[in-house]
């Protein structure tokens, strides 16, 4: 069994459009202790089912990403064999935390063991970048700063472990290229990552920083503002802001019981959007 960890983007600054179409980026990444849920067994051929909440919204073929991991991983590793794959899909579609790339590099992770695969870190690097910019993050799951596309990598582990976290999703997805494309192509500035230590100074970083997909992501989708508005308005809010090119938003809180309050709170207020409590591990 895999844990998708759910990703977050405490901090995500564009600040530039390059010549291939990607943005260069500087964010800080932070992984939930929960996710989505991957398991398989050897198989004579690859196939994947699906269940969980969102299970509908997912099509279980070959353009599925968690199909497309593990065909990339046979090819990388001249490997035959092949697995039934079983997703639990807890975390909705399209919605900034990563789902797609987390399940990608869940896969990756999975079936490097069950295949018993001596495979480089370089092999798996490339692997995890054509999946998408993301993947790479998601196979560590660990805090860490994303330069270029996101996948030029320093990790800083267990720099937010334990900080408890909300996520509040309004159930509108939002497609990642048309948020980018919105963006007004103004760069705002960098992050500020020279606060030390490193792991203490990193969420001061990320409070200090912003998201600059949000403005784009607002006007796509106004309801992003409410989730906003909502978690801000919380008590014991250390860091409240959208993740990635939403509509996923989240709060941080600088205790459990604050957190939970706010859940309970805005799940009353607001019965249709989708709220996870968690732990950044
Ligand atoms: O890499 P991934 O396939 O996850 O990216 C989805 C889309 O998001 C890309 O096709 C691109 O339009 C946009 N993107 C970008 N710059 C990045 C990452 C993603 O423009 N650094």
């Amino acid at each position: 069994m895999e844990t998708a960890y759910a990703k977050i983007n405490l901090a995500l600054h564009v600040r530039d459009k390059r010549a291939d179409g990607y943005h260069e980026l500087e964010t800080i990444f932070a992984f939930a202790e929960h996710g989505d849920l991957l398991s398989a067994e050897i198989a004579d051929t690859l196939s994947l089912s699906i269940d969980g909440p969102f299970c509908a919204e997912l099509d279980c073929g070959d353009t599925n990403l968690i199909i497309r991991a593990a065909k990339a991983v046979q090819v990388a590793m001249k490997t035959t064999q092949g697995a039934q794959l079983y997703l639990t899909k807890n975390l909705p579609i399209a919605s900034g935390i990563g789902g797609g790339s987390a399940d990608a590099a869940a896969t990756l992770r999975l079936l490097i063991r069950l295949w018993k695969l001596d495979i480089s870190q370089e092999a798996l690097e490339n692997i995890a970048l054509q999946l998408g910019s993301d993947v790479p993050a998601c196979v560590k799951s660990e805090s860490a700063i994303g330069m270029g596309r996101g996948e030029e990598l320093e990790t800083v582990p267990f720099a937010f472990t334990g900080i408890s976290i909300l996520l509040v999703n309004p159930r509108i997805p939002v497609s990642t290229a048309a948020i980018f494309h919105a963006w007004d192509g103004v760069d705002k500035g960098a992050l500020d990552c020279n606060h030390h230590p490193i792991e203490q100074g990193l969420l001061q970083s990320a409070i200090d920083g912003r998201n600059d997909l949000s403005g784009p992501a607002i006007l796509l989708a106004p309801q992003i503002n409410d989730v906003l508005t909502s978690l801000a308005s919380q008590s014991g809010v250390i860091l409240s802001r959208m993740s990635g090119s939403g509509a996923t938003c989240f709060a941080l809180f600088d205790n459990a019981a604050d957190c939970e309050h706010a859940h309970a709170a805005i799940q009353s207020a607001h019965p249709d959007w989708w709220i996870m409590t968690s732990k950044l591990r």
